[in-house]
């Protein structure tokens, strides 16, 4: 759950560094650092180490992280597993003697041995990280007598666990990257190299990428790269060109990446829909039976998704939280696996497939990533087609899972019309002024709920978990017809209610539960276009009447959004940063 960046080339390393890790901020944010290999052939080489607990942009400005000079370096902002977020475990790492400095994505599992043995040996720690020992290490190996780069690929077969790491060693003009179940891309330039977690860090830089498969190690000069495997082979990776632009990678004019991002979804639904989507409808077509794995916001994805094969496919399909899944299933060899997941990088889902795979089932992943790790792992793939998404609350990209899912399961049906699915956005994004003036009401609230019923309890699900993640107050989505059956006694005088309520076969059903909670006092605020509902709820966010009931999600969810967001901000949080959480949850 950190962010890596690394560049050798011929420009001001640490000013391409700064740049990309603000880009990279969103995976992780309690703090920063940068070493560059500064200095000339006269005065000699020494790593400029500069690191602290913070932010990119107050740490970067206070300890001048542009003003080194040097034409390699790597960099880090940090998401703590081992050791709290102090200056001392900030990244970069570095060996007794500064011969070596890294930096390291993921959770070294074996590093209490490690670090035990090479204390045995007089290598002294200066941070409580699994991540030094990895320095050390090669700094060992290094002693031993082997060239660098056989030093760095016996550093690296003797750690277990997950690791994307960066390493620069004293008086080279070279880098050494090596993953295994954590991202780490190279970008190709003219005469320079970069490599980084992910794209859009290097997008200003070039669009041509050399995303790297589990295990791969491969040393970085100006001259070019090398890939090698763990026996030292060398090996070759095809490259792929990117066409996203930088720009899609900034604000846009927006205050945050997350309203940008919830305007985006107006253009980038096209983009989804003309997602191929024709060998995953086959693969769903000749199974009878269909499990669905996935977290956080991809899990309400995938809960819709389990609704519509099993109404409009017959089939039967079941939604899992991905970090349940083995323990709670015991699939047959002919179950199909659908793992849906935005950054393809998840670590509760990727192990969810694994074990999957261990049952040699078939495996569909729905991802917005070009060769993350999940398509490494699936035997087919369905491309979300939504852009970088940057802001940790997840919007473009669930609109644009729901979108593929629905060209899976309705493109064939002759009475769906899909192309209604943009539409419905420009008239919620009319709203907004409307739902701004509600977060105004509710945003001192300390319990929020979410009521909704068929396809509208996933939307409710991800509306309350909008709310929670970036307003941090406390909101909870239940099915309409359960609240009676215990919640409804959390229900007092101005307590907010968000209904659901679509014009759809539950409308009357949800009307009696807006009635039922309304008694008890409850504040209601009804997202419907059904009259009777909007004279029965206190405030109502109009929604876009749908002739098909069954893409009423679709004209739902981006109120929601906005009511979050406007929430959020109003309690004075960047909703792009929200406390204790990071855009890839890359450990388990
Ligand atoms: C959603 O806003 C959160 N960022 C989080 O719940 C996220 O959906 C979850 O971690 C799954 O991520 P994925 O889609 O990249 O697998």
């Amino acid at each position: 759950m950190c962010g890596i960046i690394g560049y050798v080339g011929t420009k001001k390393a640490s000013e391409i560094i700064t740049e990309g890790l603000k880009c990279l901020e969103y995976r992780g944010y309690d703090s920063v650092g940068i070493a560059v290999n500064s200095g000339n052939n006269e005065s000699g080489y020494e790593f400029d180490v500069r690191k602290e607990k913070g932010m990119v942009e107050e740490v970067s400005t206070a300890l001048q992280f542009t003003s080194i000079d040097g034409t390699s370096g790597i960099g880090h902002t940090r998401w703590a597993t081992h050791g709290a977020p102090c200056q001392e475990n900030a990244h970069p790492h570095f060996d007794c003697k500064k011969t070596v400095v890294l930096v390291h994505n993921g959770v070294v599992e074996n590093y209490k041995e490690l670090k035990a043995e090479l204390m045995r040996k007089g290598h002294i720690f200066t941070s409580e990280t699994d991540s030094e020992v990895i320095a050390h290490l090669l700094e060992q190996y290094l002693l031993d007598g082997l060239a660098p780069i056989i030093a760095f690929i016996r550093t690296i077969g003797s750690l277990k666990g997950s690791y994307a790491i960066v390493a620069m060693l004293k008086g080279e003009h070279k880098i050494y990257v090596a993953r295994k179940n954590s991202p780490l891309i190279l970008g190709v330039g003219q005469g320079e190299m970069f490599c980084a977690s992910d794209i859009p860090a290097m997008l200003p830089h070039t669009k041509t990428f050399v995303p790297l498969e589990e295990g791969d190690i491969a040393m970085l000069s100006e001259a070019g790269y090398k890939i090698y495997d763990t026996f030292s082979n060398e090996i070759s990776r095809k490259p792929i060109e990117v066409d996203w632009d930088a720009k899609t990678a900034e604000k846009g004019g927006y205050p945050y990446f997350m309203l940008k991002e919830i305007n985006d979804q107006v253009h980038f639904v096209y983009e989804s829909l003309s997602s191929e989507v024709g060998n995953a409808r086959e693969m769903i077509e000749q199974t009878n039976n269909i499990h669905i794995v996935a977290c956080g916001t991809s899990y309400h994805a995938a809960l819709v998704f389990k609704i519509l094969l099993q109404k409009y496919f017959n089939k039967q399909a079941e939604a899992f939280i991905a970090s349940e899944y083995p323990f709670v299933s015991s699939p047959s060899k002919d179950t199909l696996l659908i793992a849906v997941s935005q950054s393809g990088e998840t670590a509760d889902t990727l192990q969810a497939v694994r074990f999957a795979k261990q049952r040699e089932m078939r495996i569909l992943a729905l991802t917005n990533v070009v060769q993350s790790s999940i398509t490494r792992l699936a035997n087919e793939v369905v491309y979300l087609n939504a852009g970088p998404e940057v802001s940790v609350a997840a919007t473009k990209t669930f609109v644009s899972q729901l979108t593929v899912i629905y060209k899976i399961i309705f493109e064939n049906d002759p009475k769906a019309n899909i192309a209604i699915i943009p539409k419905l956005f420009e008239k919620a994004l009319e709203q907004e002024n409307k739902i701004k003036a509600l977060s105004e009401k509710i945003k001192d609230k300390g319990d929020i709920f979410f009521l909704g019923r068929g396809l509208s309890y996933p939307i409710a699900m991800e509306g309350a978990l909008k709310l929670k993640e970036i307003s941090y107050l406390h909101a909870e989505a239940y099915p309409g017809g359960e609240l009676k059956h215990g919640p409804i006694s959390l229900i007092t005088e101005g307590i907010p209610v968000i209904a659901l309520a679509p014009n759809d076969e539950c409308v009357e059903k949800m009307n009696g539960n807006i009635r039922e909670v309304k008694s008890r006092g409850a504040f209601v605020i009804a997202l419907s276009d059904n009259a009777s509902v909007r004279s029965e709820a206190n405030e109502t966010i109009d929604i876009p009447g749908v002739s098909d009931a069954r893409f009423y999600p679709f004209s739902m969810i981006v109120p929601l959004q906005l009511l979050a967001y406007h929430v959020s901000v109003l309690r004075g949080i960047n909703p792009d940063r929200p406390r204790n959480l990071a855009k890839s949850v890359t450990v388990e």
